[in-house]
């Protein structure tokens, strides 16, 4: 049986979105095209050369032109926190300028005057899948060490523009998925397949340093700044008792483990270099590298959908369709619509394993359920019966209050996908995340209208009482 715990004072509640799945106005105020303008259907299907109209993050949810309203009904809810991203080629169209582009720094500072109106707390993502197009297309990404210095001079002229208003920073988004989606993460052109190992983890090697750069220049330029890595966190447990799935399902989780050791260690673990070297993965890394890397950052933030399994037997492994990084599936929980596995508990052991692994204070900047919603009326007025939302909410939300009494320093927690925005994966609107439905749908028709749906009240009363009504 769970024990209540309150949630500590000043916990920061709210909701987490991306500029790429949000805004639209791709090309307006000097914007260049980043990668995300290129890829309409998602991380499955290969990029176009130019941007297509069967993109619907042409236009996201319009988000550039309505920001006020969805901010003000974010307050509504009672959001203490937003996190945004910001569109890094709004600032610099190509990517690999020396001044940046005032049109878009301009942008941000109206989102933050609207967060500083309602008393939210801005948590800004520097670098969330959208790569300008220029540097992916011309530099391959992150495979090309230039990019270091491109991503200097933008965390710095964030830093300088925004570092009094913004206290907390994430640098990279989900900065090991990487290994799985490396155009939309790492910006990288060469398709996945032909893309070596070498080049795979000099990209990793190129965002580790430039990552722990922007702590550097933040320490310089914004000292009050709070700097976090994000990670997607994936518990992988063992398919079975047998030890050798123990350790199948160990080196699984070194693969994410090793992006915040780094972070967090300043330096790269054994058991990376081990396979660094088993691999035959030769990396250019420098002495001057090696030192910027001890720039260590003040909390680890990480998303969390699910769980999977790992068996060392390859005959055992039964992939779960919607299992974003592989693994095998798990017998034992349900999964969403779109196979996700739904793993409440799954969360409460990600907290307590970061927590006793880096001691640091953790952000659960991710979580959520994307399911069809209906639309229908009540009382004459639009709004969607998502009860299975609020259900996914509250169950997640019993793991985190148990979290923090077993002594984990949880900061906040956000909401993925607040208001429905487009997917990341599949680049659908109709798999929707939001509290507050939007009118858009997948073939692009709809007005873009705002809609309180049903767990849009009971994530309002969740706040009100810090947590105590769960
Ligand atoms: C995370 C990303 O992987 O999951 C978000 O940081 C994404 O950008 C979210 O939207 C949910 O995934 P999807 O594919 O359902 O949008």
């Amino acid at each position: 049986t769970l024990t209540a715990q309150p949630f500590p004072e000043g916990f920061l509640w709210g909701g987490a979105t991306a500029a790429n799945q949000l805004e639209g106005a791709w090309n307006v105020d000097g914007k260049g095209p980043s990668i995300q303008d290129v890829m309409p259907h998602g991380i499955m299907t290969p990029p176009t050369d130019e941007p297509t109209p069967d993109n619907l993050k042409l236009e996201g949810i319009d988000f550039y032109h309505r920001y006020r309203d969805d901010i003000a009904l974010f307050a509504e809810m009672g959001f203490t926190v937003f996190r945004f991203s910001i569109a890094w080629s709004r600032i610099f169209p190509q990517g690999d300028e020396t001044e940046p582009n005032e049109a878009g720094l301009a942008f941000y500072d109206r989102v933050l005057d609207e967060c500083e109106k309602h008393g939210m707390e801005p948590l800004v993502t520097i670098s969330h899948y959208e790569t300008p197009l220029h540097l992916a297309k011309a530099y391959d990404g992150w495979t090309n060490r230039e990019l270091i210095g491109c991503y200097e001079r933008y965390a710095r002229t964030l830093f300088e523009r925004y570092g009094q208003r913004v206290k907390y920073w994430l640098t990279f988004n989900e900065i090991n998925s990487v290994l799985h989606a490396p155009l939309m993460s790492g910006g990288i052109w060469t398709p996945k397949k032909q893309l070596t190992k070498t080049q795979l983890y000099q990209a990793i090697h190129n965002e580790l340093v430039a990552s722990a750069s922007a702590t550097k220049i933040a320490r310089e330029v914004a000292p009050q700044a709070k700097i976090g890595c994000m990670i997607l966190a994936m518990p992988t447990y063992p398919l079975t008792p047998d030890p050798d799935d123990v350790w199948a399902a160990r080196l699984a989780e070194h693969d994410s483990y090793a992006f915040g050791d780094i972070h967090v260690r300043g330096a790269y673990p054994g058991y990376y270099l081990r396979k660094l070297r088993e691999e035959g993965i030769e990396l250019e890394i420098t002495d001057a590298d090696r030192e910027v890397l001890t720039n260590t950052v003040d909390f680890v933030s990480f998303s969390y959908y699910m769980s999977v399994c790992e068996t060392a037997d390859p005959a055992k492994r039964i992939v779960g369709e919607g299992n974003l990084l592989g693994g095998a599936k798990n017998p034992t929980l349900p999964v969403s619509e779109w196979g996700w596995a739904i793993d409440p508990v799954g969360l409460r052991i990600v907290l307590n394993d970061f927590w006793e692994r880096w001691q640091l204070p953790l952000f659960i900047v991710e979580n959520g359920l994307g399911a069809a919603d209906v639309l229908t009326e009540i009382d004459g007025v639009p709004t969607v019966d998502d009860g299975y939302r609020t259900a996914y909410l509250r169950e997640h939300l019993v793991q985190v209050r148990e979290a923090i009494a077993d002594g984990v320093d949880l900061l906040g927690y956000t909401w993925w996908g607040p208001i429905d925005l487009v997917s990341a994966s599949t680049a659908q609107l109709s798999k929707r995340y939001g509290f507050i439905y939007v009118d858009r749908n997948d073939d692009g028709s709809g007005t873009l209208e705002r809609y309180r749906k049903k767990s849009f009240y009971d994530y309002q009363e969740i706040i009100a009482s810090n947590g105590a009504c769960l």
